[in-house]
């Protein structure tokens, strides 16, 4: 039977003041909605107790599997306001996909899409004033669905008690310096993942083993971080996003993901959007080396790095123990051209010819 979540509204909610002014100043992460989305998984069960409750700290026991074995999978998506007024979700579905490939690879189980599309949609519509107003700016509502282990029980094996929740944040640009260009970090010292591994789910101890690689980056002036899968000999992607560049000649090429790189939403549009550009989309192996001559001998033109929390920020220039090179300065016409394609979508100001929006409010 399908999940519906039913509410339990929360007594106390945060007064519209108090909305505003977190609206006024949101930045990333920082504030959190009325209520949140839980339901448990047990085995033999399955999904059950899905409500919507007052959000509030969950109470888990010290032996709680994902404690010690960070048995755990997230998700992140976006609603935004239109001008009309209405509400929209962006491609929830690959979302909802994507949860079950980690839930997969972590051993967790799968959720319905549409159990996963029933959590977030309710949840938003019970916090819609929530959703910030555009105003032509970059402001939305970040939806953070996300499930772990719930069994206390200190083996390792996979947990038979599960929890999944959603809570949501309104949120501005995920780069406190807005969208300007950023500088990336190349660590040789660390990688983020492994053929085999589980470079391709969307797991917590991928972003955990990413820190250490994002502080080296930070004593070097960088923003982020950008990984290097040894084996093959080829850039990765990024702390928590997947990256791109652009030929002088009109190529937008990405990593293949191969099994280690996350199939990013934010990622998959921008190729259909390049197609559709006209540009050379080009998904294949880019060896750092390359990355490097392409950037000195003026092949590359423009870089960027994409997620849904960034959207797409241009890169200024790459960094490592072994040197520095930086893309052009003032460069960046296609990327901020896919960046408003994308965003134009996502906010309602051009037609959404891929089918992707759904409206939910
Ligand atoms: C997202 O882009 O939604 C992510 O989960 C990445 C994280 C850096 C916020």
């Amino acid at each position: 039977m399908s999940l519906s979540f039913a509410v339990q509204p929360n007594p106390n909610p945060a007064t519209p003041e108090r909305v505003a002014e977190i609206h006024a100043n949101p930045g990333f992460g920082k504030y959190f909605t009325d209520h949140m989305a839980v339901a448990t998984w047990t085995k033999g069960q399955g999904w059950h107790d899905d409500v919507i409750v007052p959000y509030g700290p969950l109470q888990m026991d010290p032996a709680s599997a994902v404690f010690h074995y960070a048995q755990e999978i997230f998700e992140g998506l976006k609603a935004y306001r239109h001008a009309d007024g209405s509400v929209w979700l962006f491609r929830p579905e690959r979302n909802a996909a994507r949860l079950n490939q980690s839930a997969h690879r972590l051993c967790l189980p799968e959720l319905p899409v549409e159990d996963f599309l029933t959590s977030v949609t309710e949840l938003v519509r019970v916090d819609e004033r929530w959703v910030p107003s555009a105003d032509g700016g970059e402001q939305s509502l970040y939806i953070r669905p996300f499930m772990m282990a719930h069994e206390n029980f200190l083996g390792v094996r996979a947990a038979e008690t599960v929890l999944y929740c959603v809570i949501l944040s309104p949120v501005g640009t995920y780069f406190a310096e807005g969208v300007r260009p950023i500088d990336i970090w190349i660590t040789h010292d660390y990688s983020r993942a492994g053929i085999g591994g589980t470079g391709a789910a969307k797991c917590g101890g991928n972003y955990a083993s990413s820190l250490i690689a994002q502080y080296e980056g930070y004593e070097n002036g960088c923003s982020q971080v950008l990984f290097v899968q040894p084996c093959v000999d080829r850039v990765d992607e990024l702390g928590g996003m997947n990256v791109f560049v652009v030929s002088r000649d009109g190529a937008l090429i990405t990593p293949a993901t191969e099994g280690t790189i996350l199939h990013g939403v934010t990622r998959d549009s921008i190729l259909q959007v390049g197609r559709a550009m006209g540009l050379d989309v080009q998904e294949r192996r880019l060896p750092p080396e390359e990355l490097e001559e392409g950037i000195t001998s003026g092949r590359f033109v423009e870089a960027f790095c994409c997620g849904t929390a960034a959207v797409i920020s241009p890169i200024a220039s790459f960094k490592s123990k072994h040197g520095a090179y930086s893309l052009p300065p003032g460069s960046g016409s296609i990327t901020m051209k896919l960046r408003d394609a994308i965003t134009d979508i996502q906010f309602g100001r051009a037609e959404d010819t891929f089918g992707w929006m759904h409206r939910i409010v």
